[in-house]
């Protein structure tokens, strides 16, 4: 199987009409365009709009606004059985009472296939997800990351355009979320569809996507690889988001060239930084991961002290906050650490990313 289809979003917008008047726009001008074979995920905090998006490519929900196009045909107008789109759904959503082989041919049996070619079908998807010994079970026998590979080999045997995962390993727990992960991925490298996967964790998605497009509020703050966004965020919010979070503010200085800025975050402390915001005005953010700090040793440049507040010891190495003079300080660091002890740490000018006071 090989996916030929490229998807375009234009401006999808949906509205909520709201009780007592007024309307919620849970999704404002969507714009996307997709690749064939592409694995694209929507990663946004709970109520940004990821559901919503999802549900309006697969057309359980109307778009308000806007146009979908797959392969250049036009598409939100279509019901959804139309639309050639495989869903695989947080909670499963499989019926109870058939077993693995019929509700994996369901599909098949609904577009008229008859009996031994749809079961022949459904069992290549079956083997795919490495449950062919289970076929002939019903899902109740089944663990929950077993019923979440049947509802993925549900989707798939239809051979849709597109598949569309929403937040399909929520319910199962951390160790198998991780394992299934790189079964995902797997799967998609193998029938090379399109594949718009939703979810609120960040390293699902950067582990997982090509393409990662950062949703807020219902409005997409970026569009990126998962290396751009983990280096570059475009704004605070998706800065806020990968996990910068150390966010310090002071008075904004040009220095050391166009890219660089210098930042004085506390009283005789001052930062240098990459100018991310062009109009950056007079005060500015510099947001900094906790994995960029270091113990300072002989480091000239880019020093800020503190007083250890808590330390969370992971074996190797501590997640240590700290009191500064320039607010708090979240760093990863090497070895353990007692509470009230004082610290030096560097972080270099490059990782520290300066933006507008005012977009926070
Ligand atoms: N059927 C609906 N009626 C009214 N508001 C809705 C409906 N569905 C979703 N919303 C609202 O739209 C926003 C986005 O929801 P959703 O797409 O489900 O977010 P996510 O999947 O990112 O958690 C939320 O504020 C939610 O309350
Ligand atoms: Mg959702």
């Amino acid at each position: 199987m090989s996916g030929t289809e490229d998807l375009v979003l234009e401006d999808v917008t949906r509205h909520y009409d709201m009780q007592g008047g007024g309307v919620h726009c849970a999704l404002s001008r969507l714009n996307l365009r997709v690749s064939p074979g592409e694995f694209v995920a929507l990663l946004g905090p709970s109520g940004c709009g990821k559901t919503t998006a999802l549900n309006c490519i697969a057309g359980l929900t109307e778009i308000s606004s806007g146009s979908i196009h797959v392969a250049g045909r036009r598409i939100d107008q279509l019901t959804p059985d139309k639309r050639n789109v495989g869903v695989v759904f947080q909670n499963y959503a499989l019926f109870p009472h058939m077993t693995i082989l019929d509700n994996v041919a369901f599909g098949l049996r609904m577009r008229g296939m008859p009996r031994a070619q749809r079961h022949a079908k459904a069992m290549d998807a079956i083997r795919m997800v490495q449950l062919e010994q289970h076929a002939h079970k019903h899902p109740a026998q089944l663990s929950g990351g077993q019923q979440q590979r049947v509802a993925i080999a549900r989707a798939i045997v239809v051979e849709p355009d597109i598949v569309l995962m929403d937040e399909p390993l929520s319910n199962l727990d951390a160790k198998l979320r991780i394992e299934m992960r790189s079964e995902i991925r797997r799967l998609h490298e193998r029938v090379r569809r399109i594949t718009i996967y939703v979810t609120h964790d960040q390293d699902e998605a950067l582990s997982m996507a090509d393409k990662i497009v950062v949703l807020q509020d219902g409005v997409a703050h970026q569009v990126g690889t998962p290396q751009e966004l983990f280096s570059l965020p475009r704004d605070l919010d998706v800065a806020r988001f990968m996990g910068y979070r150390t966010l310090l503010r002071g008075a904004c200085r040009a220095g050391g060239g166009e890219t660089r800025v210098q930042v004085e975050v506390g009283p005789g402390c001052t930062l240098q930084g990459l100018r991310i915001d062009p109009h950056l005005g007079e005060r500015a953010v510099a947001a900094i991961r906790p994995d960029e700090f270091r113990i300072a040793d002989d480091q000239a440049a880019n020093l800020i002290g503190g007083e250890v507040r808590s330390a969370e010891y992971y074996g190797r190495e501590s997640l240590v906050v700290l009191d500064s003079a320039a607010g708090t300080l979240y760093a990863k660091l090497p070895g353990s650490f007692a509470i009230g002890s004082r610290l030096r740490l560097h972080v270099p000018a490059d990782r520290v990313l300066c933006y507008a006071e005012s977009a926070s």
